[in-house]
């Protein structure tokens, strides 16, 4: 199998002969910064600024959409420029039930100096899936998980923390979860934890820090089923000492498998890349040869939230990032994603540093980052190009 699949062409055109479902898209199209967008069709010149960009996208996203499967999921970067008219599209499109998420990603750390007024450090990644009730997007992740956070270390090496068995969130109380409140057994000089009394053990209510009456977060079958997960311990607390169940939250609960925590709604740099790091990344690669690309590392985080052989598709291509980031996330684990990178010939400047190492166009960029990936990390490289109809 081979793991990237370069397209050079439109991709309205190319979208429209492709036969591929995919699990899914990511794309950073331009941003209509005012000289990133000379798409002007049969619209007129400057008729306007947000409508000519809409325009160009909305057959584009509709044609990308009709790609991905049922369970499958878009992710957009844009900046402000577009930001808000991309989601009132995209709504249009996918429908506002499948919006998932507006994450802001801090790609300029430094912040941009050139405005008049704040110096913007972040843009934004729009999240919809194509059937929010049916989509496979997990947003966690393992890279997330600070392992300081399990201090304690059991007799085989396993490290876990102590996490009150009682539900701390005042919401739920013996009058909402009325099976919840029950007494358990524990004895604070072994540890031992039982649904039932037992030799040594003292009978243990749930109780909120104000002593007024809270529930557990097992029911009682689970308790009984998970007993060596639960440790009896005596503990200060603020109508001083009494006994408690706490439960052994593993580091790794399942052997191996890595733990996943929560993907919060903030991209910070230092997780995920900023612009500067891209460049070095294709510099490393390529030379200096594109101005605007993305971390490899944003791309990961994206691929993470979906399965290991995921179809992932990009028909803004630019420089290749994403098939670049799928061909180190298989590396990595050992996954079967396959990428398609879809780019049109779109000449760069004369002059620039891509015309001058001989690339005349942007999908010669594309091309060329992607072969560099398939020799240095692996996977081969597929390249068609669609010719006019
Ligand atoms: C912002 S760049 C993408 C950068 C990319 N994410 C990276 O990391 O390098 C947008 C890309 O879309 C390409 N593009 C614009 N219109 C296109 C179209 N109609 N069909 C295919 N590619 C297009 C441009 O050539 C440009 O490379």
């Amino acid at each position: 199998m081979v793991w990237n699949e370069f397209i050079e062409g439109d991709n309205l055109e190319v979208l429209s002969r492709l036969d591929d479902v995919v699990d899914l898209i990511y794309i950073d199209p331009p941003y209509n910064t005012g000289n990133d967008f000379a798409y002007r069709d049969d619209h007129g010149v400057g008729r306007n600024r947000h409508r000519d960009w809409t325009d160009m996208m909305r057959p584009r996203l509709v044609a990308g959409r009709d790609r991905l499967k049922d369970t499958g999921v878009l992710f957009v970067s844009i900046d402000d420029n577009e930001a808000a008219h991309l989601r009132l599209l995209l709504d249009e499109v996918f429908g506002e039930r499948n919006f998932i998420a507006q994450i802001v990603v801090n790609l300029n750390p430094k912040g941009r100096q050139l405005g008049r007024h704040f110096a913007t450090s972040h843009e934004y990644l729009l999240v919809y899936a194509r059937d929010a009730g049916r989509t496979v997007l997990d947003a966690s992740s393992s890279r997330t998980v600070d392992e300081s956070d399990f201090p304690l270390t059991d007799n085989e090496g396993r490290r876990y923390r102590h996490l009150p068995l009682r539900n701390t969130n005042k919401k739920f109380n013996p009058v909402t979860s009325r099976t919840l409140h029950f007494p358990v057994w524990g004895d604070p000089a072994t540890g031992r934890v039982s649904s039932e009394t037992f030799e040594g053990a003292q009978q243990i209510e749930p109780v909120f820090g104000d002593g007024r009456p809270a529930v557990w977060r097992w029911s009682r079958p689970k308790i009984d089923a998970q007993a060596g997960d639960l440790v009896c311990r005596e503990i200060v607390g603020r109508g001083g000492r009494r006994t408690d169940v706490f439960q052994k939250d593993w580091l790794h609960p399942d052997g191996p498998t890595l733990r996943r925590k929560k993907l919060k709604t903030i991209w910070l740099a230092e997780e995920v890349g900023s612009t500067d790091t891209a460049v070095q990344e294709l510099k490393d690669l390529l030379g200096h040869v594109f101005e605007s690309p993305k971390p490899t590392g944003l791309i990961l985080r994206i691929l993470e939230t979906m399965p290991s052989d995921a179809v992932v598709l990009d028909f803004f291509a630019g420089s290749g990032t994403t098939g670049h980031a799928v061909a180190l996330a298989n590396a990595e684990d050992g996954g079967t994603r396959r990428c398609i990178s879809i780019n049109s010939a779109e000449p760069t400047r004369p002059g620039s540093n891509a015309d001058l190492a001989g690339l005349r166009t942007v999908s010669a960029i594309t091309e060329a980052r992607l072969r560099e990936v398939a020799t240095s990390i692996g996977g081969g490289l597929q390249v068609t190009r669609m010719m006019a109809p």
